[in-house]
């Protein structure tokens, strides 16, 4: 442990497994303690690949309890945002302050244009807009109150900068978080709580897993050079979980003080293609 969050509590959203349980794994090196939800079951109709697990939710409690802080995790739907402010409520009373928020549950779907059905636009918009909405909501108040400022990190993505082919409701739903981070900054920056997005370009998660890869084949199909538009600078495709917690970590510490309403790219250069 190096000590850049010590005593710091983060409340992450998403981490049973991937980049959530990457950033809680990472935070929880540098000192601080973690609030993890995710809700380790069936992810909606549309999305192709495999829901996380009440176990894969304990195997982050054990990596995170294994660097010697304490966890506090919870089996939470973020479209529920009363049972989400009870469970940020019952264990912030137990770790005894908030510091960070980094909203990061979601869920993508490779699917033309004219194949997204309005249960499939409201599925994506639900979670990625509306849960990541009510993860602020949920842990903001509690910041304000300790007095001491903090960090809310939003997990957008390179879909949040340019765009992702074949997936409209993704697109407009990250876009969404990256102007939610931009008009939270405004409004809590008198507190001293600093609001960013972060932009992965491709993560090595489940979420790349089970019939994803064949779903974006055939959705690339459609119009084959949209394969391209979000080709990297760099010689690797595919960053690693760690990767985008590493600047999870850097937005939760003071290193970033002066940094806030900023959309954070970690996509390679893919963005700028
Ligand atoms: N993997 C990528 O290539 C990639 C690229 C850019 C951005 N992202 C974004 O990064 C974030 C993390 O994704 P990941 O790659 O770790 O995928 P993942 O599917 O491995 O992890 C997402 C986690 O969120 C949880 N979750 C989904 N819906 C939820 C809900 N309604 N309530 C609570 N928890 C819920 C899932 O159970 C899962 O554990 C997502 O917001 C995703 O859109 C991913």
């Amino acid at each position: 442990m190096t000590g850049r969050l010590a005593d710091k509590v983060a409340f992450i959203t998403g981490a049973a497994r991937g980049q959530g349980r990457a950033h809680a794994v990472r935070l929880a090196r540098e000192g601080a303690d973690i609030i993890a939800v995710d809700i380790a079951g069936k992810l909606p109709a549309c999305v192709p690949y495999d829901s996380a697990t009440p176990e894969d939710l304990a195997e982050t409690v054990r990596l995170v309890e294994a660097t010697g802080r304490r966890i506090i995790a919870s089996a939470n739907d973020i479209r529920d945002f009363d049972g989400l402010r009870e469970a940020v409520d019952d264990a912030v009373a137990s770790l005894g302050r908030l510091d960070v928020i980094v909203a990061n549950a979601g869920i993508s779907s490779p699917q033309a244009w004219n194949e997204i059905t309005p249960e499939s636009f409201r599925d994506v918009l639900d979670v990625n807009v509306t849960g990541t909405w009510n993860t602020v909501m949920a842990g903001a108040r509690q910041i304000i109150d300790g007095g001491r400022g903090g960090s809310i990190i939003l997990i957008s993505s390179a879909a949040g900068l340019k765009m992702q082919p074949f997936m409209v409701h993704y697109t407009a739903s990250k876009h969404a978080v990256t102007g939610m981070a931009r008009a939270f900054a405004a409004e809590l920056g008198r507190h001293s709580i600093r609001v960013n997005s972060v932009h992965p370009g491709p993560v090595n998660t489940a979420m790349g897993g089970g019939d994803m890869v064949a779903a974006v084949t055939k959705a690339n199909e459609a119009i084959p050079q949209m394969a391209h538009v979000l080709t990297p600078f760099l010689p690797e495709w595919v960053a690693q979980p760690e990767d985008i917690a590493d600047a999870v970590c850097w937005l939760a510490s003071d290193e970033s003080r002066f940094v806030t309403a900023a959309a954070v790219p970690v996509d390679q250069g893919s963005t700028q293609f």
